[in-house]
């Protein structure tokens, strides 16, 4: 079973010939040397994640993203300057650094700097960036406190670096550049309306399918193991009462129905607060007795829209 600690030194040590869970804002991730393709090979072996999706890439510095990619476009130096560290991924064609295995053979890797002081720490102790993915077996739900990584991947790793639970909890939103345009390829923990803020207009084209290069493979995405229904409440409840769903509530619990059986995301409807608690909640209704899971959609503003994406994909 994997060590559970706060000490940089030991996941330094670790790091050497092997890979860790790393706590980051967003989401946890499962961190290997960026430079070497045996460990990050390792990387897709413990989540079971196929190679051709790619890997996002933390480093602790703009300054150190010069090492492996160019960050050269004005519009993504501006995201840079404002949202790093943050729930923020560029998009950056890639030097020759970074092994072909960490972007799946494409010309571009994502690259990110967390804001999480841990592991900031721990990069700023290290000569290589972080691969890392989200620290859950490939499909499932990604994990946002120390715990969820040892539920599943604790047998297969020596250390996760504890740092608390995650305080955005979703995956960071992911930017890159198409004929001179910006594009959002993934809604996350920085809302749209905050880059719009920044840069003017963006385009969204989230995809339908985790994987860029072999769309139609990867469909269900984010999921628990129990069908998900999410959709609006009170249509949803009519439909499957009979069936005794876990309920995961916006801001309202459901009078007259078992408190057991359901769980608020925000009671004062604050958004950033749903979204801390999705993750963690998905896997309480997975390990219900219910059967079946509905989820309530929020506004689709703000953090709601990445909210909705993930239920979107859980329900498919
Ligand atoms: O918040 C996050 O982004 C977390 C934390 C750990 O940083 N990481 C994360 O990684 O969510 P992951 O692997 O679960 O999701 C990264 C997504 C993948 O779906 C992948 O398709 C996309 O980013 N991606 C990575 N590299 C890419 C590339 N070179 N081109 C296009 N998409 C890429
Ligand atoms: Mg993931």
């Amino acid at each position: 079973m994997a060590e559970v600690g706060t000490d940089i030194q030991k996941a330094i040590h670790f790091l050497a010939d092997n890979v860790i869970g790393i706590p980051t804002e967003t989401v946890y991730g499962l961190a290997a040397n960026g430079y070497d393709a045996a460990l990050v090979a390792r990387i897709f072996a413990v989540k079971n994640r196929p190679t051709f999706d790619p890997l996002i890439v933390h480093t602790h510095s703009i300054t150190a993203v010069d090492e492996f990619a160019f960050l050269t476009h004005p519009s993504l130096i501006k995201l840079a300057q404002t949202f790093w560290p943050g729930p923020l991924t560029l998009l950056l064609p890639k030097k020759d650094s970074i092994p072909e295995l960490v972007t799946s053979g494409l010309p571009q890797v994502a690259v990110r700097i967390p804001a999480h002081p841990l592991t900031l720490g721990l990069l700023n102790n290290l000569p290589f960036p972080l691969a890392a993915p989200s620290a859950n077996p490939f499909g499932y739900v990604s994990p946002t406190t120390a715990q969820h990584v040892i539920d599943q991947l604790g047998s297969k790793i020596p250390y996760v670096l504890d740092g608390g639970p995650c305080s955005i909890g979703l995956e960071s939103t992911i930017v890159g550049i198409e004929n001179n345009q910006v594009i959002v390829y993934r809604l996350g923990g920085l809302q749209i309306e905050q880059i719009e803020a920044t840069i003017g207009k963006v385009t969204l084209k989230i995809q339908q399918h985790a994987n860029p290069t072999a769309p139609g493979m990867l469909d269900s995405h984010y999921a628990p193991s129990k069908k998900l229904f999410a959709g609006v409440k009170a249509a949803l409840f009519v439909a499957h009462k009979s069936e005794h769903p876990f309920i995961i509530n916006f801001q309202h619990s459901i009078e007259d129905y078992p408190t057991e059986l359901q769980l608020v995301l925000s009671r004062t409807g604050n958004l950033e607060e749903a979204a801390t608690h999705l993750f963690s909640f998905l896997r309480l209704a997975d390990q219900s007795k219910a059967s079946i899971i509905v989820a309530e959609m929020l506004p689709e503003i703000g953090l709601g829209r990445a909210v909705n994406d993930r239920l979107r994909r859980a329900s498919r």
